[in-house]
């Protein structure tokens, strides 16, 4: 029977130690027993919000059992150990050349592209081989190469930190009432022969709607044909790129390296690629477009190992996980699960439509699957959208209300991403707990107090 004593010992409640507040500024002098130490972060994760109910991230939330095995295997395995795991380094190579092929380079099988640990890293990446491409370019015509410029709408925070890592004028086409993408005219205003490129997004943070990047092309076309200046563009397609290809309606959009002006595309394999966090991807259209300089070669992991990226040591797992997806599901696959998210976004937008007082941004059409909405001018109510936030904040939903960037300050949106475990049932309780919100800000008459402040809003 000693063995049943053994057993009351280990109850992971019963101990001392679970008894006591865990350190938090300076490391403990003595050791824990695994299973305490681990059921104490456990249960101290219990105050995170619900991960499949943040429709807020473009992160996936949600994965087959498969990847969590896959994932679990590879834990040990560092990708950068290329001659260790040349399996791995096969893997990540075939992604690029299937993504490669999937946007249309005219060298598929050849091109030159790298794994991430997402999209921000890829866009680093992406910008630096255009400086580098137009330091070039000035030099061979003896310009001066002090004052880089790169123009874009309203990008993700990566491309401001890009152009201020590296010293380089970020010129944003500010959003202009009731459109929130950068138009070709605009583009044309801002570019200069300094511009070392356009950046183009497919699918913004903010609204979720894809710029027009064959337009922003053409314009630029017609601009190299007027004046010589050839200013080439990188999509930052982080969520777009791995939703263009698939969607019905968006299957003709012309967007990737068809575009021969498009050098550069950037994905995050952990958004719509499928993946779990931590992977992105660039690809380049043709090798000339990625500087030589810009390539490492290393010898001391064994072999002589090309690498171009920021970091150096990386998980492999992520990497497994995206080629698992490509195998898994392929076109099909890809394509059944993308559009049936998009078919829910569409539905949300239509409903919210109904209750009268949002006036809908982003439809879910055209765009990431999802929908952007902010309350009309004439809504006769007494809450607004933060507080409509925090009210469903209390049942678990996580969608958090926000301003839109400069010259649409005043504008307070919400916004749904709508990813794969968001279901049409769940999107269905989602608008069952907005009515329910909805009608109780209407009979407590809390937000009372808001109407003032509401009234400084524009919300056109
Ligand atoms: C358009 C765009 N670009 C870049 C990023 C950064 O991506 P990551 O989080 O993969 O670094 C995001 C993230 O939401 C994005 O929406």
């Amino acid at each position: 029977m000693l063995h049943l004593k053994k057993n009351y010992d280990d109850h992971v409640h019963g101990s001392k130690e679970s008894n006591d507040t865990l350190s938090k500024f300076k490391m403990p002098e003595n050791e824990m027993n695994p299973k305490e130490a681990y059921d104490a972060i456990h249960n101290e994760l219990a105050l995170d919000g619900n991960a499949s109910l943040n429709l807020a991230t473009f992160v996936q939330t949600w994965h087959e059992e498969e990847i969590h095995k896959l994932m679990d295997e590879c834990i040990i395995k560092n990708m950068i150990d290329k001659d260790e795991y040349p399996q791995t380094a096969e893997i990540e190579s075939r992604c690029v050349h299937i993504l490669a092929d999937l946007w249309h380079s005219p060298e598929s099988s050849e091109t030159i592209g790298t794994s991430t640990t997402g999209s921000s890293e890829a866009a680093m990446l992406g910008g630096l081989a255009m400086l580098w491409n137009w330091r070039a370019k000035m030099k061979a015509q003896n310009k001066p190469t002090i004052k880089p410029n790169m123009v874009t709408g309203a990008v993700q925070v990566c491309w401001e930190k890009f152009a201020r890592y590296w010293d380089i004028e970020l010129r944003q086409v500010p959003m202009k009432e009731d459109r929130y993408t950068m138009s070709p005219k605009d583009v044309l205003e801002y570019v200069d022969e300094n511009t070392i490129c356009v950046v183009a997004t497919l699918g913004l943070t903010f609204t979720l709607e894809y710029e027009p990047v064959l337009e922003i092309a053409k314009a630029l076309d017609t601009l190299q044909k007027n004046k010589n200046i050839d200013i080439p563009i990188h999509v930052d397609g982080a969520s777009g790129a791995f939703l263009a290809p698939f969607i019905k309606e968006q299957k003709k959009l012309i967007w990737d390296f068809k575009i021969d002006r498009v050098k550069s595309i950037n994905a995050s394999g952990h958004k719509f690629g499928l993946a779990p966090v931590g992977v992105g991807w660039v690809v380049w259209r043709d090798k000339e477009s990625l500087p030589e300089g810009l390539i490492f070669n290393v010898n001391y992991l064994g072999g002589n190992m090309p690498t171009f990226a920021l970091n150096f040591s990386r998980p492999g797992g992520q990497i497994i996980a995206q080629y698992y997806n490509f195998i898994r599901l392929g076109v099909e696959g890809y394509t059944k699960i993308q559009n049936n998210s998009a078919e829910v976004g569409k539905w949300l937008s239509n409903e919210l439509k109904k209750f009268g007082i949002f006036k809908i941004i982003y439809n879910g059409t055209g765009g990431i699957p999802g929908c952007t909405w902010t309350l009309t001018n004439n809504a006769k109510v007494n809450f607004d959208l933060y507080d409509l936030a925090k009210d469903l904040r209390s049942r678990g939903w996580l969608i958090p209300a926000y301003s839109l960037p400069e010259n649409a300050t005043d504008i307070v949106v919400q916004r749904i991403l709508v990813k794969q475990n968001f279901t049409k049932d769940m999107a269905s309780l989602l608008i069952e707990d907005m009515k329910r919100s909805i009608d109780n800000f209407s009979e407590n008459q809390i937000g009372n107090d808001k109407k003032e402040k509401r009234s400084a809003f524009n919300h056109s």
